[in-house]
């Protein structure tokens, strides 16, 4: 069967030595691989163009709508290398889904399902060396992205959309690795506020969250925690970039209800994987004085945040404006470094993929 994103590959690779250093030690998103996935969008004629083509810059009209008004969204998933050599995604179809909701949210074109898992699987299959060799946590992140191309200034939704796939090999998130880490609790900002765009994976909340970091490292903070204050006292809502989930003594794991913040891919697979730790998922708001009384009487016993990038990091402690409070005994928690542990080992292979996740590239 022909694929709907064909194969021009590129006359000049990376040189095998060059990648090979590359992927000794990858950082995040710092290198790319040879290839790139591209489709098109217009008004008059729909999805067009598919191709897996050699890695390139765009030719950006100093018009192009994306560029004044934010009309843009993306997405985050990894390949994985398994013992056999085999390359494996992980719940691509969940990523799928979320870009077609954000795509909604921004006015966007929304790319079918079967294209998007498509294009991601074409650009491996073409990059398949850029995946790191088995062992350690390394993978190929992959980032789906779409944007609106059309040159015009004029404030509606663009006419023509440019969607693309580019791939970067990946080491860990954190260059402290899971030692664990501090958030700064932002008193200034806030993320979203409901009938936001807080759901949707959008270039403009990552925009409006620089300053906050900002902020946080000012204070010799790692990342930033966000509270919703639309209630009085401020629910926790989400940890910089990533979601966050709370385990208790008696436990339950628990993470704030969906509404303005994103739905993680990692976040929901740690709520289905949380049975297999003697856990209740629960999804309920906690607010800021409530964690901080819960963490001293040792009600709550660890804190971490989850998402594609980090996947898993430990949270040790909190600081906000004249206050600073430590979860647990200040180091990563048991359960946190487990569910860890497990998933990675979905992912990487090392253990049997019981919910259906995994897909074989
Ligand atoms: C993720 O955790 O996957 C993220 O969304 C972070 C990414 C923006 C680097």
């Amino acid at each position: 069967m022909t694929s709907r994103f064909p194969l021009t590959r590129t006359l000049r690779p990376v040189p095998e030595g060059d990648r090979s250093q590359i992927l000794a030690d990858p950082g995040f998103g710092r290198h790319f691989s040879d290839h790139m996935a591209i489709a098109v969008w217009s008004n008059d004629r729909g999805w067009h163009d598919h191709r897996i083509a050699p890695l390139e810059p765009f030719s950006l009209h100093p018009a192009t709508a994306a560029l004044h008004y934010a009309q843009e969204i993306f997405e985050g998933l990894k390949a994985y290398r398994h013992a056999d050599g085999s390359v494996w995604l992980f719940r691509p179809e969940a990523n799928a889904r979320r870009f077609a909701r954000s795509a909604r949210r921004l006015a966007l074109p929304v790319l079918p399902e079967e294209d998007f898992v498509e294009s991601i699987a074409e650009l491996v299959r073409a990059d398949e060396a850029w995946v790191p060799a088995v062992g350690g946590e390394d993978s190929l992140y992959l980032r789906p992205f779409m944007f609106g191309s059309e040159a015009f200034i004029g404030v509606r939704p663009a006419l023509e959309i440019t969607y693309s796939v580019i791939a970067s090999p990946a080491g860990p998130y954190f260059a402290s690795g899971v030692t664990g880490v501090t958030l700064w609790v932002t008193s200034t900002y806030t993320r979203a506020a409901a009938g936001g765009t807080g759901e949707a994976k959008c270039g403009g909340n990552y925009a409006s969250g620089l300053a906050a970091q900002l902020e946080a490292q000012e204070h010799g903070c790692d990342q930033v925690l966000y509270l919703d204050r639309t209630g009085g006292e401020g629910s926790l809502e989400e940890s910089g970039t990533m979601n966050l989930c709370l385990v208790t003594a008696d436990g339950r794991l628990i993470t704030p209800p969906l509404g303005t913040i994103l739905e993680g891919v990692t976040r929901d697979s740690i709520l289905t994987l949380a049975s297999t730790f003697g856990l209740t998922p629960v999804e309920e708001q906690t607010t800021l004085p409530d964690l901080r009384a819960r963490a001293a009487s040792g009600e709550i016993t660890e804190v971490f945040a989850a998402g594609t990038a980090a996947v898993i990091t430990p949270i040790v402690g909190l600081k906000g404006p004249g206050y600073a409070f430590v979860i647990g005994d200040g180091k990563p928690g048991k359960q946190t470094l487990a569910v860890r542990e497990h998933l990675l080992d979905i992912q990487h292979g090392r253990s049997a993929d019981e919910h259906g996740w995994m897909r074989r590239i």
